[in-house]
């Protein structure tokens, strides 16, 4: 989008975002505020932002970064229960959140409060102001309106999920699966219940909402969705597109992935990665490998350090994989994923389906592999498969037999190319969405209009 003065001097045109300090959050945030930023309708945009995972602010001179502090103990930070610990981020940020809000009111007038759906305590904090909070959803809309089925879902006896019903259809929510419905392993399964309630309902008292979704790839949620939240919504998405390269990761990009995919034929090699929280055991690491391994086919495999539980790195690999992959193989801790989606070399994406790497994987035109591992993913990877089919399902457990079988189906086989067509068709409507006279660039027009008329 060109960068436009736009005249509306008697309106304060400063804007204030608050992201989640996790990755598959912090990314589509600062997405969204370069994007508002480009459209220059703002005189300013502050990020406030946690100690834990603040974000690299020396990527983002024209922002202003504000840290609060978020009471976390050196223990509570590095707690593996991402549920536990959002529980416990609602409520120490909540004073800090307010102090600082109260502070930066004093100065130029704001436009309007930007937050993720997650920072629900945010809207009791925004209504004491009488600021308007706009809620960012990093994920997709039908996650969202399979959250807000919850209570309905929980009378009919379907969560928590009972393995008897797991293979059962959910009426309400075509095409999920009962093993489809979000869920992720805490100590305490009413924190997330808690979590998810206030996250909607605190959603539905906001003065609107974002999705990084578009039209043409979520229509059938999104018209659910707006029968049953009279809330102004604005699909904009996808965010990452609207600019060429990434800068909002928090760990360093391995620099070695480009130069060896340079290395690579056309579409051979299959792009392995499960985001930046997914933890897996060892037994079923060391079956990934050897199904890699086994496949005969080029891979680019991003073991993050943390992925498997207990182990350090890569000290976990069989005894003898190196040999057996005859150099076929390069293995990173971090890679610039867009990059390497985007890379002619790559033709397959073994993915866990964060809502992030799916909507990358469909911008690039790479069909999948779905490994997904908690919350949203397994519904997105639902989707993938048996909506949109762009990817395919694993019809058992990690097992090398089964991973060599679905690598090739993907990579070899002609069920692999004729998924590679169906994505080129989304790729090509990710794109024109964007454009004049596209649905995301008419919701981007839609929403400015919209924070510059509080
Ligand atoms: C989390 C949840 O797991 C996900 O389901 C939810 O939709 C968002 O929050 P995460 O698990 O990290 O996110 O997955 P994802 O949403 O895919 O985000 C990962 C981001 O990290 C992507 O933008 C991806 O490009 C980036 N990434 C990943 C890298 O830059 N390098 C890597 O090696 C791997």
């Amino acid at each position: 989008m060109e960068n436009q003065e736009r005249e509306t001097p008697l309106r304060p045109r400063r804007l204030l975002l608050f992201p989640i300090p996790l990755q598959g959050h912090i990314n589509p945030m600062l997405h969204l505020a370069n994007i508002l930023h480009s459209t220059g309708a703002f005189s300013s945009i502050t990020i406030i932002h946690t100690h834990l995972n603040s974000p690299n602010t020396t990527n983002h001179p024209h922002f202003t970064f504000l840290p609060i502090s978020d009471g976390l103990s050196e223990t509570e930070a590095s707690m593996g229960d991402v549920i536990e610990l959002l529980a416990v981020l609602n409520k120490t940020c909540a004073g800090p959140f307010r102090d600082c809000l109260e502070e930066l009111l004093v100065g130029e007038g704001v436009a309007c409060l930007i937050t993720d759906a997650l920072w629900h305590f945010s809207q009791a904090v925004a209504d004491g102001f009488g600021l308007p909070r706009i809620v960012l959803r990093t994920s997709s809309v039908a996650s969202f309106v399979a959250f807000s089925a919850f209570p309905l879902l929980r009378e009919k006896g379907l969560l928590p999920k009972q393995d008897s019903q797991l293979e059962e259809p959910v009426l309400e929510l075509p095409p999920l699966k009962v093993k489809d419905l979000p869920t992720v392993t805490t100590r305490n399964s009413e924190n997330f219940y808690n979590l998810v309630a206030a996250m909607v309902k605190e959603t539905k008292s906001s003065a609107g909402l974002i999705w990084n979704s578009f039209e043409d790839l979520e229509q059938s949620p999104l018209t659910k969705f707006r029968e049953e939240f009279p809330i102004p919504n604005f699909s904009i998405g996808p965010f990452h597109k609207y600019f060429s390269a990434s800068s909002t990761s928090l760990l360093a990009h391995d620099t070695s992935s480009i130069p060896w995919l340079d290395t690579q034929p056309p579409k051979s090699v299959l792009y392995v990665s499960f985001g930046s929280i997914a933890e897996m055991g060892g037994n079923e690491f060391q079956e990934m490998a050897w199904g890699l391994a086994d496949s005969l086919q080029p891979f680019l495999w991003v073991v993050r350090p943390g992925l498997v539980r207990g182990s350090k790195w890569l000290e976990i690999l069989p005894t003898g994989f190196m040999e057996a992959i005859h150099g076929r193989g390069h293995i990173v801790k971090w890679a610039p994923q867009q990059e390497v989606l985007a890379h002619r070399a790559t033709g397959g994406f073994w993915t866990h389906n964060g809502w992030n790497s799916t909507l990358e994987s469909i911008c690039e035109g790479v069909p999948m592999i779905c490994y997904p591992c908690f919350g949203d993913q397994m519904g997105n990877a639902r989707y993938v498969t048996d909506v949109w089919r762009i990817g395919i399902g694993f019809e058992s457990g990690m097992e090398r037999g089964m991973v060599v079988r679905t690598i090739r189906r993907l990579m070899v086989e002609r069920e692999g190319e004729e998924m590679r067509e169906r994505i080129m068709c989304l790729k090509e409507k990710a794109g024109v969405c964007q454009q004049e006279g596209g649905s995301s660039h008419h919701y981007l027009e839609s929403l400015i209009t919209y924070i510059l008329s509080f």
